[in-house]
């Protein structure tokens, strides 16, 4: 039995591979190149660059590699921001890459597949924390594209019997606490890297967008998940459709939220650093409050993540800036 990893040398997709070869599994990498990292790839990982709608590409890897008897589909655009300006370029590189994926899967006859998908589906939450039988409403064309991706699996699984979890993210934050692999994104627009590469002095300062949501301090709140514990949720439900188990959807999440001056406060503790920081002015599409309820992951996948402190996950984070100031291009 091998996985076929897609988007493995992203962010989280490297975080996921790393643990797969630690835990003695075969896996074979597919990714574009496009945002991902090819340093960012365990060494013991078969690695392919190549387009997952390539379907010839995608047949030969098949072919190659007849082990396969799941997948893991991490190969998609994950900004918010972007995907309002761009959003033909969401539902390509990801629905219609995704329906591409899903003949070939067909085609050759691997019935497994485990699927980012993420918090930006529910759109603005009527209750929190936010359970997976809430309403899925996207407000921006990222979580809409995300949204039609689950449902297309719903209808294959009906049709052409290919089992899915899609496993739903909130915020993710951390790296490897050894520091060799991180997050590297190229323009960075996340909270936490950002607040890491002003407190490493490689950016001036932190702009704080919005201060008058309906929260605490005002400031947006955000559940975060370190991607060791996404990373081990993955493998716990390739193996849930290893045991003939039906199609189904998870929240990942730690069920906490923390505010953006939250983070910024926990940032200034692990680093020792002031990190100078400004109001700035809402950015578009930011909901007030983003919670998991993720007692059904943990229920029914068995997963226990172990990052529950955001101060621990701040330093692995911050281990991971500090030797590689300018990402994967330090290594
Ligand atoms: N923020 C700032 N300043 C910055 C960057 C971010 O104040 O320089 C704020 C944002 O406005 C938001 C919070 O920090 O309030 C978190 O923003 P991120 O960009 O780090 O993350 P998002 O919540 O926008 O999105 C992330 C993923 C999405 C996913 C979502 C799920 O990028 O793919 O989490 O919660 F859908």
């Amino acid at each position: 039995m091998a996985v076929l990893v897609l988007g493995g040398a992203g962010y989280i997709g490297s975080h996921t591979v790393d643990r797969l070869v630690e835990k003695g599994d075969e896996v074979v990498v597919v990714d574009s190149l496009v945002t991902g990292h090819r340093a960012a790839v365990n060494d013991n990982a078969k690695f392919y660059q190549g387009d997952i709608a390539d379907k010839t590409f995608m047949r030969k890897v098949f072919a190659e590699n007849p082990a396969i008897d799941a997948v893991i589909h991490f190969a998609a655009f994950s900004l918010v921001a972007e995907s309002m300006k761009k959003p033909l370029k969401y539902f390509d590189n990801n629905t219609a890459g995704m329906i591409s994926l899903l003949e070939v899967m067909n085609e050759v006859g691997v019935k497994r597949i485990v699927f980012s998908s993420t918090a930006a589906t529910y759109g603005i939450p009527e209750t929190m924390p936010i359970k997976e039988t809430d309403p899925q409403k996207p407000i921006n064309p990222y979580g809409e594209s995300k949204l039609a991706m689950e449902k297309i699996m719903h209808w294959t699984d009906l049709a052409n019997g290919i089992k899915f979890v899609a496993l739903r993210y909130f915020n993710v934050a951390g790296a490897k606490p050894d520091g060799s692999i991180g997050e590297d994104h190229n323009p960075e627009t996340h909270l936490l890297p950002i607040v890491l590469q002003v407190a490493a002095g490689t950016r001036e300062k932190l702009q704080i967008f919005g201060d008058d949501y309906n929260t605490p301090d005002g400031t947006n709140v955000r559940d975060y998940v370190h991607p060791f514990d996404l990373a081990d949720a993955h493998i716990l439900a390739v193996n849930y459709l290893r045991d003939g188990n039906e199609s189904n959807a998870f929240n990942l999440g730690s069920s906490t939220g923390f505010s953006n001056m939250e983070i910024l406060k926990a940032a200034r503790e692990v680093t020792g650093k002031p990190i100078p920081a400004v109001t700035a002015p809402r950015r578009g599409g930011d909901p007030d409050t983003l919670i998991a309820a993720s007692d059904k992951a943990r229920k029914v996948l068995g997963w226990k993540p172990e990052f529950d402190d955001i101060h621990k996950i701040i330093e692995t984070a911050w281990k991971w800036h500090q030797t590689h100031p300018n990402g994967y291009a330090d290594r």
